[in-house]
């Protein structure tokens, strides 16, 4: 059992490096399509503060926490004509212009805020409790909007504003890294330990024949599915509700997480019933063979459809890593079908080994 402890420690280690990922809710965002508009997001233990910059000829810059217009705590900056910045702290209640609220007193404009140079820069901060909004560790969808229209009665924060020119969402606590996290863990899991002690199972019996059953259901209960659910705890943490376009990539998941779940207790159940003395292989057995094969099988292939989803919502992954992905599993596979032609029989039967 020395081993089984030892390969318990690795998913441990995971946990506390996951526990570092989630620490910060800071983050800066830019969109160079939208006058070059950059926001900032830092928060203490008691504020939390944004900076927000874009082009000098900016109409108005929005920042909202939450994750719609509709709901969210609006932020709004503009730049005055002599030079001054007012902020405006609205709520809307539906798509059409926001209202001023009763709450600009929690808004605070650091005097810093104006144009610098081609740049239009301000700096604000709010308690991270104020009436009707909360900003905690978890708190990570933010949106904005940007308008070139300038904002007329510009000293007023009632002023009428355009309609933005842009708009989009900022999500915090750049889920880039936990997805990045998310994607090893899950390929660790299911094409490198699965296949590994698939390949035990089926052809490590003959030079690992005391310990190649032990290594099998050691290596898929204590690593790959620990893994697995890891990398899920991951994927659901750093999840965007508002990019909904690759779902199937995450029903797909679902699905093969709990078709692992089956796995194991097929693999448990097969264990159970094994007679030594069989002189057929029951039909648990081969759905245990079949099962697993599809299940990871159906994994492999949804690490692509993973892997097209970061491409369009972070950053564009190159071609190469496609290439190699594919190349890898295709020698994974070549191998188990060698290996099974020159071999055909290598599970042989009886099978003297209990298991
Ligand atoms: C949950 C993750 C698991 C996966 C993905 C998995 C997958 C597989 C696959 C694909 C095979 C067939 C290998 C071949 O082509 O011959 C296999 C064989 C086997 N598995 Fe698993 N397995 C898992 C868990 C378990 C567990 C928990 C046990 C037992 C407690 C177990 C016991 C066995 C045994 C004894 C065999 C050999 C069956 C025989 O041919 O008599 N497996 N496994
Ligand atoms: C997340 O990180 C990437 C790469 O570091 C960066 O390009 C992107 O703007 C970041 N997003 C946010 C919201 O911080
Ligand atoms: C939070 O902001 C308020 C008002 O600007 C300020 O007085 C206070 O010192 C800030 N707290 C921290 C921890 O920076």
């Amino acid at each position: 059992m020395k081993n089984t402890r030892l390969l318990t420690i690795k998913p441990l280690c995971l946990i506390v490096i996951l526990f570092f990922l989630l620490q910060d809710v800071s983050g800066r965002f830019c969109n160079p399509d939208a006058l070059n508009v950059c926001v900032d997001i830092t928060t203490d233990s008691e504020n939390i503060s944004f900076s927000v910059e874009a082009s000098a000829d900016v109409g108005w810059v929005g920042v909202g926490i939450g994750d719609s217009m509709v709901g969210a705590y609006l932020m709004i900056v503009w730049p005055n004509s002599d030079g001054s910045v007012t902020i405006s702290q609205r709520k809307a209640t539906t798509h059409d212009l926001p209202n001023p609220t009763n709450q600009q007193a929690d808004l605070s404009l650091s005097s810093s805020s104006g144009i610098q140079g081609n740049k239009f820069v301000a700096t604000f901060t709010r308690p991270l409790h104020v009436q009707g909004s909360t900003v905690s560790a978890s708190t990570k969808n933010f949106i904005y909007a940007v308008s070139d229209q300038k904002v007329p009665e510009s000293r007023y924060d009632t002023s009428t504003l355009q309609q933005h020119l842009y708009r989009g969402y900022i999500t915090l606590g750049n889920n880039t890294k936990l997805m990045t996290a998310h994607g090893i863990i899950m390929f660790l899991a299911w094409a490198v330990i699965a296949p590994t002690a698939v390949f035990i199972a089926r052809f490590g019996r003959q030079k690992l024949p005391k310990s190649w059953f032990h290594l099998h259901w050691s290596m898929q209960t204590f690593l790959t599915i620990p893994l697995v659910i890891i990398a899920f705890v991951l994927a659901y943490i750093g999840r965007n509700k508002k990019f909904d376009s690759g779902v199937a990539h995450q029903l797909f998941g679902v699905i093969i997480i709990i078709a692992l779940g089956i796995q194991w207790s097929i693999g448990i159940i097969h264990h159970k019933l094994f007679d030594p003395k069989r002189k057929y292989i029951p039909w648990w057995t081969k759905l245990h063979w079949w099962w697993g094969r599809i299940v990871i099988t159906a994994a492999l292939v949804n690490i692509p459809l993973g892997l097209h989803r970061y491409s369009s919502l972070f950053s564009k992954l190159p071609l190469g890593l496609f290439i190699a992905y594919y190349v890898y599993i295709a020698m994974v596979y070549l191998a188990f079908f060698v290996s099974t032609w020159r071999k055909p029989n290598y599970r042989g039967l009886p099978t003297a080994d209990r298991h």
